[in-house]
């Protein structure tokens, strides 16, 4: 039988592009390769595309990931930071390409071309593991639909949705999910009028609120405001990233920090939950710092819940992955209140941290799916779902 070939398109024009280095370098050493011929698809942050056919041997000796070289994001031992480095210029021409294997090509810049088994890197289906902008938030996805090429994870729609907060917090409203109460300003409203909106602001939620902008991750641009005099500045800091700006309620009182489950969903129309886990920042809250810089923060697997809390936060994980109309996989995370136990679905993550360390994978590993076999599902639920649009028609 003929090997799978399986593009693995990492990097990004992201703040997150040092995380997907990490992620994409876990996935290429773990990933089958007796199955699957696999091919490395770097995107610089300048947003240029290279690959490397002799990848393999871009670096000597093993991959080495350790926790703290994770947290700092140093993807200097890694083979994508190699590819990026000395990789052969790509594209992905946006129209699809039939032919009989149904194959589809990577076509490389011709001045650039060494080789001329280059000049095409027939893929069966791309992994993005791309996290934030550009990558997890349908952009990419809408390209590798007009080319026509199979891709692992949520379409256009289900990750456009997943990335902007205010969105996703519509669906989740229609769909019943509990969340905290929370306000969306336009960062236009709020240059015309701040004490307007201050007072939307005061008149539907209590200080501690977070600031958030509507459409980024890893924590970026987001503050808590404990008061009033804090408010402005958090406004000004998520200005710099969106257009578009959520301010919630904060779970939690000063004393009792909000517990943060999280849980992995897989599949495609019926999709399945994981057990749940729980992380324990080290500080304040869940920020860039004490995602990827400080040591400390715990991740404690499963979660310590009982089995009523377990059941319904991989209920509302599900509900939740289909409100966004999503595929593939996602991270689902929720809010507790420690003292009550009220559970809040904060957010859905349709490319989360993808690491053999990396909570979604752990997740999948505590229930009882390896990381080796967790890649090959997803792969055949990113083939199945391209097949099963194939079976759309697109005019009578
Ligand atoms: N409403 C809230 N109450 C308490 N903590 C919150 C709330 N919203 C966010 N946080 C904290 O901020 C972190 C980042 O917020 P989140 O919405 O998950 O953004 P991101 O997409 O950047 O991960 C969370 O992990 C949590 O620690
Ligand atoms: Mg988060």
């Amino acid at each position: 039988m003929k090997k799978l070939r399986v593009g693995i398109l990492f990097g990004g024009r992201s703040g997150e592009h040092e995380v997907s280095l990490l992620s994409a370098a876990s996935l290429l050493e773990a990933i089958d390769k007796e199955k699957y011929d696999v091919v490395p698809i770097g995107i610089t942050k300048e947003g240029h595309w290279l690959t490397a056919s002799d990848a393999e041997n871009l670096l000597q000796g093993k991959l080495i990931i350790e926790p703290r070289q994770l947290r700092a994001g140093d993807p200097e031992t890694t083979q994508p930071a190699a590819v990026l480095a000395h990789g052969e210029a790509v594209v992905v021409p946006p129209e699809p390409v039939h032919r009989e294997s149904g194959l589809v090509p990577f076509q490389t810049d011709a001045p650039l071309t060494r080789r001329a088994s280059d000049r095409a890197i027939n893929v069966d289906i791309i992994f993005p593991v791309l996290h934030g902008t550009f990558g997890e938030d349908g952009t990419i996805q809408g390209l590798l639909e007009l080319a026509d090429i199979a891709y692992v994870g949520a379409g256009v729609l289900g990750s456009a949705a997943g990335m902007d907060k205010d969105i996703m917090k519509s669906l989740f409203i229609a769909a019943g999910i509990p969340i905290v109460k929370h306000v969306t300003i336009l960062r236009s409203a709020w240059e015309r009028d701040s004490r307007k909106v201050q007072k939307r602001v005061e008149s539907r939620l209590r200080y501690p609120v977070f600031v958030k902008p509507a459409n980024l991750g890893s924590s970026v641009g987001i503050s808590k405001a404990h008061d009033r005099k804090e408010l402005g500045p958090a406004i000004e800091e998520a200005a710099k990233f969106d257009r578009k700006i959520v301010i919630e309620q904060s779970v939690g009182g000063k004393t009792n920090k909000a517990r943060e489950i999280e849980c992995s969903v897989l599949g495609n129309d019926e999709p399945v939950a994981s057990l749940p886990g729980e992380i324990v920042p080290i500080k304040e809250f869940y920020d860039y710092h004490a995602k990827y810089l400080d040591e400390g923060s715990e991740l404690i697997i499963p979660a310590k819940l009982n089995k009523a809390e377990t059941k319904k936060v991989q209920e509302l994980a599900i509900r939740c992955f289909q409100a966004v109309d999503c595929s593939g996989l996602a991270r689902v995370d929720f809010l507790m209140d420690p003292l009550t136990r009220k559970i809040y679905l904060n957010e859905i993550n349709t490319m989360p941290g993808f690491t053999a360390i990396s909570m979604y994978p752990k997740l999948w590993a505590a229930s009882g799916l390896k990381y080796v076999d967790l890649i090959d599902r997803l792969i055949e639920f990113g083939l199945e779902r391209h097949a099963d649009k194939k079976r759309n028609q697109y005019s009578k």
